[in-house]
């Protein structure tokens, strides 16, 4: 029997033999860096001249290793191998598919170290981060296993004497799954399973920066059991291969994660309907967010400052999730924001593979480049309290940097930063919060700290986010706990752990019988 769904524990590193076995995961990986990795066409390794280079972000001499890289003629064949493996495995049942992600789901545990590590210092990760990110991998392979079988015999309907109706979903076809760099394990996984559990066939075009656990990803599905042609893995260029596969005639469906600009690029292109093209292709995005914590002036002061700091900086600030203002009840505005200074001035800043660190490096130079002009531009809208420095000589490094007193629509608080940067702005009341709460294009996320009720259920009315939380930081989204995705430029509220999720990669066939 299959057990129910609990979400994969985070590791607690205070006890002496984890620390250990992570100490030694990354010994593991730095065995194996600078490798080179293959294309996998309909189960082949194919490898290429031209190669993506993976560096890690904290140091940047060092190669994590090197991927072969698609163009648009190794793109085609991974296309067509697709649309062929298609045929079979629309058929294949959804027990055995889901064998397959819970497999890959107890060999991934086996080496779940191994894999955090490699994000330690592919991803810059620090460990806890790196932890919960592949816990949430596991989990992802877990949920998307059972609701599929939940799914597989269709949801029933009413028959008349002498009918018999049936609603069943199935697949769609062929997905391409373009995944980001900041969840380079949960979310790639994430978005390639569920497409494949629900019948689908797949291309995987994983970040530039992160192709390595992606590679490493794929073996893992291959050991499971996945028959060749399924999972393609195709890492190239955007403008080459991504918008390539994106206008394809062949493409049914595309499952994107990344920034608001990508994602408003691939929905007007994923809506031309090419040649030879007969269906109207569905977008999946998950996109950018500019998210806020409200503090009210009945609130737990020490938890909102811990709340803020806890979720402008976990990962260096660099997810959808992350919260990027901090709008605050005047009367309690100085106490809150001072005591985020203090916190944040006690955080660690440096090298991810060393147990302590709070705060790694950011991505890459674009990433650094990109943060350290916003932090210029904070500097003239408010008031710079903390951080406000980045060292890029060895690694990506920026200081976690609290701006005050910014108006609400000063760009430091309307335009996603992705880094570790966080404004602060002043409400007269509680409703004047929310407002600003919502005067961005995003609705991802958003949290509430607060100790009156009425205002609680103000917020869950008013506050126009897909996941709101109360009391609490606003990242971190549980598989199967707190189902994840937003509003508006945020993308297409498609829930990533909810159980609607696989519905959006199926379609609904009706069949009635006269007997
Ligand atoms: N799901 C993540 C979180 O909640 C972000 O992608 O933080």
């Amino acid at each position: 029997m299959i057990q129910p769904y609990k979400h994969e524990p985070f590791t607690d590193f205070t006890i002496e033999e984890n620390r250990q076995a992570y100490l030694k995961a990354l010994e593991t990986v730095e065995g194996y860096l600078g490798q080179d990795y293959d294309l996998v066409i309909d189960g082949e390794r194919i490898a290429t001249e031209d190669k993506i280079v993976s560096y890690n972000p904290s140091n940047k001499e060092e190669i994590i290793g090197r991927v072969s890289k698609a163009n648009q003629e190794l793109a085609e064949k991974a296309m067509q191998a697709a649309v062929e493996a298609f045929k079979t495995w629309r058929k294949t049942k959804p027990e055995v598919r889901a064998d397959v992600l819970f497999k890959a789901a107890a060999i991934i545990r086996r080496r779940k170290h191994e894999f955090s590590a490699l994000m330690t210092k592919e991803a810059g990760k620090p460990w806890r981060e790196a932890d919960a990110d592949t816990a949430e991998g596991i989990d992802f392979l877990e949920y998307y296993g059972r609701q599929m079988l939940a799914l597989k015999d269709g949801v029933p309907v009413q028959s008349r004497p002498n009918e018999f109706n049936r609603y069943d979903y199935i697949p769609l076809g062929v997905g391409i799954i373009i995944s980001p760099w900041n969840f380079p394990f949960a979310i790639m996984a994430g978005t390639t399973v569920a497409a494949i559990v629900s019948g689908n066939t797949v291309l995987l075009k994983p970040a530039s920066t992160t192709p390595i656990i992606a590679a490493k990803f794929v073996e893992v599905m291959e050991e499971a059991g996945l028959p060749k042609g399924v999972l393609n893995f195709v890492p190239g260029s955007g403008a080459e291969v991504g918008d390539y596969l994106v206008d394809h005639k062949d493409t049914r469906f595309i499952s994107f994660t990344g920034s608001r600009d990508v994602g408003l690029r691939i929905f007007d292109r994923s809506s031309k309907v090419n040649k030879g093209q007969v269906w109207m292709k569905r977008l999946i995005a998950e996109m950018g967010g500019k998210d806020t914590i409200v503090v009210d002036s009945d609130a737990d002061l020490e938890l909102a400052a811990q709340s803020i700091v806890a979720g402008a900086f976990g990962f260096s600030g660099q997810k959808c999730s992350a919260c990027s203002r901090a709008v605050i009840v005047e009367d309690v505005y100085d106490q809150v924001l001072n005591r985020a200074v203090e916190l944040t001035n006690q955080l660690t800043v440096g090298d991810p593979t060393e147990q302590g660190t709070f705060m790694g490096p950011v991505n890459d130079n674009n990433a650094f480049k990109k943060i350290t002009e916003y932090i210029e531009i904070g500097k003239g809208e408010g008031k710079l309290m903390t951080g406000g420095e980045g060292d890029n000589s060895k690694g990506y490094f920026i200081k976690p940097t609290i701006i005050a007193d910014l108006s609400p629509t000063a760009r430091i608080m309307q335009e996603e930063i992705f880094g570790p940067v966080v404004g602060f702005t002043k409400a007269k009341d509680f409703t004047e919060a929310i407002e600003i709460a919502n005067n961005t294009e995003y609705g991802l996320t958003g949290a509430v700290i607060t100790k009156n009720r009425a205002h609680q259920e103000q917020a869950r009315e008013d506050f126009h986010v897909g996941n709101l939380y109360f009391n609490r930081s606003c990242t971190g989204a549980i598989v199967g706990y707190q189902p994840f995705g937003g509003f508006n430029m945020s993308g297409t509220d498609s829930k990533a752990g909810g159980p609607d999720y696989l519905l959006l990669h199926m379609q609904a066939k009706t069949t009635s019988e006269m007997y």
